[in-house]
């Protein structure tokens, strides 16, 4: 596996892989990779000839009282496993190459209300981050197809309609979430808990399951379940930042007759702030 740093180099490495008739993936990553991100690899193999990882912290979409200063940065580990999992190409640029006007004179891609929901709502601006960053690292690969992780699912959603939007000639591929045996979803910020938080964190993916199977009937009654719900994450000791029920396609709000509707949630266990959700199909 080759590594670059600089968009130049990427283009003339991606130019080469091209010329040879190959079919182009990226997975753009944070990095601090973990099984789940390395499925993503796996996935993009499946589909693709030639598969680009990038790894870059995002300063674009972290909110002034976040954790980007400490976010793990571990790119050697994170080398080794992508060249194990056979990814071609990694793209490790700084940040001065990704945003060289400085993150207040530059461009951005704006996601309305899709962006503005949920996590947009707890955290705002931080759409705004994916959507600019995603879109370039999109014009600087210029890859046939990118695959993300549906754990992040208003992410996946933006991305999609960002893309579709924009007229961007890329396929977007979801991937279902990695989990541990205690179902808790894979995720770099799992790294801030201590055993004993790690332990409870696992009730985020025992209380979505029990909304999946409440929910199944149309007739249940939404806001019991939301309530109940919270209560039970409340109980093992979260801080729920929001646990809404939303149509899977548009996120608004889910009524009462949606037929497809996913659970999404945030909540902090001590200062770590985890999210989830589970997509039901009702009848
Ligand atoms: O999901 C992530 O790790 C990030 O939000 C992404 C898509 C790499 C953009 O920085």
């Amino acid at each position: 596996m080759r590594t670059v740093h600089t968009i130049q180099a990427l283009r003339s490495a991606v130019n080469e892989a091209r010329g040879q008739g190959l079919r182009v993936a990226l997975v753009p990553t944070m990095g601090n990779l973990h099984e789940g991100h390395l499925s993503l690899i796996d996935e993009a193999k499946k589909h693709a000839d030639f598969v680009v990882a990038s790894i870059f912290v995002n300063p674009m979409q972290f909110g002034a009282n976040e954790d980007l200063d400490a976010y793990p940065r571990t790119l050697e580990a994170d080398s080794l496993a992508l060249a194990e999992h056979y990814c071609d190409l990694l793209f490790a640029p700084s940040v001065n190459e990704v945003y060289p006007n400085g993150l207040d004179h530059e461009t951005r891609v704006e996601v309305p209300v899709l962006g503005d929901l949920h996590c947009g709502a707890s955290r705002p601006g931080h759409f705004v981050g994916v959507a600019t960053v995603v879109t370039k690292l999109f014009n600087m690969v210029q890859p046939d197809l990118a695959v993300f992780g549906e754990k992040d699912f208003q992410q996946l959603a933006i991305i999609r309609k960002m893309t579709q939007d924009l007229c961007l000639p890329i396929e977007i591929r979801g991937l279902a979430t990695s989990r541990e045996a205690s179902g808790l979803a894979r995720s770099s910020r799992n790294g801030y808990l201590s055993a004993a938080e790690k332990d409870k964190a696992s009730a985020i993916y025992q209380v979505l399951t029990q909304c999946h199977d409440k929910l199944k009937k149309l007739s249940a009654d939404l806001e019991t379940v939301r309530l109940e719900a919270i209560q039970t994450l409340e109980d093992n000791g979260f801080r729920v930042d929001y646990l809404n029920f939303a149509e899977t396609k548009t996120l608004r709000p889910a009524t009462a007759e949606d037929q497809h509707i996913v659970v999404l949630l945030a909540a902090f266990m001590g200062t770590t702030r985890l999210i989830d959700n589970i997509v039901i199909a009702r009848e």
